[in-house]
């Protein structure tokens, strides 16, 4: 239970009383971004690189990954958006890195809030190696690999969901709204 929200549940304009279920709690991610952040430091040592924060989901995570990292990291922050194209059920991923962001020749970490088909990370895995990046790695919090249409290496996973499970909270939104819920979890379904 989150013990410090919980004085807030029934409070109408609240989001708390949203909520259906907590699938990961406050501390529970604390820890697991915690080891997450330990496979980062142990697979890039003493390299520097850059950490690319995949806007807007991931503000969230990445500002708790890197605090447990050592390393001399650069920070940039690129945004990735799918839409829905009028006559194809697929996404096609829009990305933007700023131009100001120069990576040729250095070691890229993505960082992701999740994982779905694929096709945003695939984009801008490419978009950092046309760029002239040496390597981009991915870190995702969250990874559904049953949903995959792209095949993608992600080397850093937090949580592994199941395809069916449509999540807020820890940076992640339903129509722009939840994101600062400091858990992750499951909504109620909206009343008739
Ligand atoms: C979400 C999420 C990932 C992407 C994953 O972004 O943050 O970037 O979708 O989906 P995919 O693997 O199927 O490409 P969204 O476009 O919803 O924007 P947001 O980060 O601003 O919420």
């Amino acid at each position: 239970m989150f013990a410090a929200e919980a004085p807030y549940l029934y409070n109408p304009p609240c989001m708390y009383g949203d909520v259906e279920r907590i699938l990961y709690s406050r501390e529970v991610i604390e820890e697991r971004v915690k080891e997450l952040a330990g496979q980062v430091v142990g697979a890039y040592r003493d390299r520097p690189f850059v950490a690319a924060v995949a806007l807007n989901g991931a503000f969230m995570f990445a500002a708790d990954l890197v605090r447990h990292l050592p390393q001399k990291i650069e920070m940039v922050f690129v945004r990735a958006s799918s839409y829905e194209n009028g006559t194809s059920p697929m996404k096609a991923p829009e990305v933007t890195i700023p131009e100001s962001v120069d990576v040729e020749g250095q070691h890229v970490l993505l960082i992701e809030d999740i994982v779905d088909t694929g096709r945003t990370v695939e984009a801008l895995r490419r978009e950092f190696l046309a760029r002239g990046a040496a390597t981009v790695r991915i870190c995702a919090f969250l990874d559904k690999p049953t949903r995959r249409q792209v095949s993608v290496d992600v080397e850093f996973t937090g949580f592994v969901l199941p395809d069916d499970a449509f999540v807020v909270g820890y940076g992640l939104d339903y129509s722009g709204r939840y994101r600062n819920l400091p858990f992750l979890g499951t909504l109620k379904a909206p009343k008739a």
